[in-house]
């Protein structure tokens, strides 16, 4: 999977055009598993019918969405997802992007071999432990033969995410050792409460992320979250839900976000009219820690910043790439 240059060009006419860039997609509200920190599941909420989603696609292309983002509830309870990936990836010439956001527990080798061939580009898995706790069952104990299955059969991209908070902090230097060997990118979701707002603060965090290179690439509001978890809500940006970003809930309305529900608008009914009202800035904005708003109201928002950090990246990966290669010449030769 690589980006394609017809993305890249597309991406660009998003930072000055009226039209969304990423769509959240709910697929159903039930789930398989009862975390303590999250309100965004109805246990036995039905599936969301494949011709329904087809329409939500359907529309939301037609308004421009590059990149789905499919979620729920547990994403992979339902039954059709590869077909939703597969018909998704036939928009644009298959140039868009699609994601899924999983727990994981129900990965299987048919499963992971039908979202090849449809065509899936990401799955960020949610891992938080190596043990079940109280707050959450997403842990190693549970997921870690399915990731060795990821590992092994997938053509995608996958990242496993963490939600930072207190519990995960302190196992986490555990949790990486024992998955070093997996080929997959890490990441953390900032634990939020209720509407969106940050609820975990402390230098402790800020020492983690640097260790792990989150405030490096692609984390734009990073020095947000530095002074966020200092108390400090006070740095401006500018949310751009319901016009670059949109959250489709279950029943087909755009809210601006999954914690924020005081906006409601019927997909089928959205316009560039309406997108072009909703670039307002937002009451929640000050303390919001929802990572794939922030990202891409930052990317789209803030684009020479944007790619201050992406050079910035890149020149580091060189770096580290040359000093690698360095350090691998000075190793003794391996017999043929
Ligand atoms: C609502 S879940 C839906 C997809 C799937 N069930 C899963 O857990 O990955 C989407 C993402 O939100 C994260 N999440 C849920 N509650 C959260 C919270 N209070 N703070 C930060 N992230 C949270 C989950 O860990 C997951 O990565
Ligand atoms: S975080 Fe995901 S797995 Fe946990 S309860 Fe929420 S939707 Fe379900
Ligand atoms: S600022 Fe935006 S993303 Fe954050 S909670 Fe408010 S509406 Fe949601």
């Amino acid at each position: 999977m690589g980006l394609d240059l017809k993305f890249v060009a597309t991406g660009a006419k998003r930072v000055f055009d009226s039209r969304p860039m990423y769509a959240q997609i709910i697929v159903t509200d039930d789930c398989n598993l009862t975390c303590r920190y999250c309100d965004e599941y109805t246990p036995g909420a039905p599936i969301i019918p494949l011709e329904t989603l087809k329409q939500r696609i359907d529309k939301l292309d037609e308004l421009g969405v590059l990149v789905y983002d499919f979620l729920g509830g547990e994403t992979l309870m339902h039954p059709q997802i590869a077909e939703l990936i597969k018909y998704t990836k036939t928009k644009r010439g298959g140039s868009n992007l699609t994601t899924i956001i999983t727990n994981g527990f129900l990965l299987t080798g048919p499963m992971i071999r039908d979202l090849n061939e449809a065509g899936l580009d990401f799955m960020q898995v949610s891992v938080d432990s190596l043990h079940p706790t109280a707050m959450s069952e997403k842990s190693l104990k549970s997921v870690l033969p399915r990731l060795r299955l990821l590992a092994k059969e997938a053509k995608f991209t996958v990242e496993i995410q963490t939600v930072l908070n207190d519990e995960t902090y302190n196992t986490y230097e555990e949790f990486r050792a024992t998955v070093k060997e997996l080929p997959f990118a890490f990441g953390f979701s900032v634990q939020h409460g209720q509407g969106g707002q940050i609820n975990i603060k402390g230098e402790k965090f800020l020492e983690l992320l640097e260790k792990y290179g989150v405030f490096e690439g692609v984390n734009f509001y990073g020095d947000h979250l530095k002074e966020m978890l200092k108390g400090d809500f006070s740095r401006p940006w500018k949310c751009l839900s319901g016009f670059k970003f949109l959250y489709v809930n279950s029943k087909g309305g755009v809210q601006w976000c999954a914690q924020q529900r005081d906006y409601m608008y019927p997909l089928e009914m959205m316009d560039l009219a309406q997108l072009r009202a909703n670039n307002v800035h937002k009451h929640c904005e000050a303390g919001c820690s929802l990572g794939c708003v922030r990202m891409v109201s930052h990317t789209l928002g803030e684009p020479l910043k944007t790619f201050g950090a992406s050079v910035k990246l890149a020149l580091g990966m060189s770096k580290q790439t040359k000093q690698s290669k360095e350090k691998a010449d000075r190793r003794e030769p391996v017999a043929a």
